[in-house]
């Protein structure tokens, strides 16, 4: 039976990894995006896989844009909760704005999904939700008050919902990832990236994309009914939790 997935961010960076690796493993994806139209198209057009625009931090937004993408593809069996903001800076410069930004989508934004597929797959008696956390939501990082919060209850709400979900066939897992090769990651300051960020990654390098897309593929198959409610760590060895 071929299964729907939904991935959030699902155009650019980890997510357009995530989304292709999906594919390849023969489910139906769809992908979610807001902000880089362009981007978008280009995505879609190399893919083939359809791109639904709506802002996650938004509920009656989500569920305008589940509504288009589950006319087109079918109900949603597995939710890849992927897009994230960054809006980086110390403490003590950081505003209720670049505070509100970084809660609005990648905490906010996972309730609005979760909350809109939820009832679905508990009537179907199945479901397979994966969220995109980090390492900074596991270990804090300066510069990342907000991000880090926002992660950090990312991991709560997957092992909260995961209690709900272990009867009704719904499996609820968060992935960590370290430092990736994306735009994200390349907007950090070289110098910062360079003396600060690297030398503490054992593996000596950044991530790929494509090493998540192959986690998010193991944790949304049928046979990964008994996995629920774990963290993993994709980082290169620069943090065990
Ligand atoms: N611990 C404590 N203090 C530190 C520090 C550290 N590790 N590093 C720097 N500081 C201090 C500095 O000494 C300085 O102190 P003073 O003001 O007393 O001199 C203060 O912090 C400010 O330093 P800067 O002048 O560098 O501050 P800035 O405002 O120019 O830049 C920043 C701050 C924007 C946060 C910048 O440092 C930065 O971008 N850091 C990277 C943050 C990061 O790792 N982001 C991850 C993005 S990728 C991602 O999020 C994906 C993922 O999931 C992993």
């Amino acid at each position: 039976m071929q299964r729907t997935a939904i991935v959030t961010g699902g155009t650019r960076g980890i997510g357009a990894a995530i989304a292709i690796a999906l594919r390849d493993a023969k489910f139906k994806v769809g992908v979610n995006y807001c902000g880089n139209e362009e981007a978008a198209r280009r995505f879609c057009d190399e893919t083939g896989i359809p791109g639904f625009r709506w802002d996650v931090s938004d509920y009656a937004a989500c569920a305008e844009g589940l509504k288009q993408a589950t006319e087109a593809l079918g109900p949603v069996d597995v939710l890849v909760n992927n897009a994230g903001i960054t809006r980086d800076a110390m403490f003590h410069k950081m505003t209720p704005e670049q505070w509100n930004a970084v809660i609005g989508t990648n905490l906010t934004g996972v309730f609005n999904m979760c909350r809109l597929v939820w009832d679905g797959m508990r009537e179907r008696g199945f479901g397979r939700i994966v969220n995109i956390s980090s390492i900074n939501g596991q270990k804090g990082q300066v510069g990342q008050v907000n991000y880090s919060a926002a992660k950090a209850g990312d991991i709560g709400l997957t092992k909260a919902l995961a209690q709900e979900g272990a009867r009704k066939g719904i499996t609820v897992n968060a992935i960590c990832p370290g430092y990736i090769g994306t735009e994200m990651v390349a907007s950090i300051p070289a110098e910062v990236l360079e003396r600060q960020i690297l030398p503490q990654i054992p593996v000596g390098r950044l991530g790929t994309p494509e090493e998540i897309g192959r986690a998010v593929v193991f944790l949304a198959a049928e046979e990964a009914g008994y996995m629920t409610g774990a963290t993993l760590s994709i980082n290169g060895g620069q943090y065990f939790a």
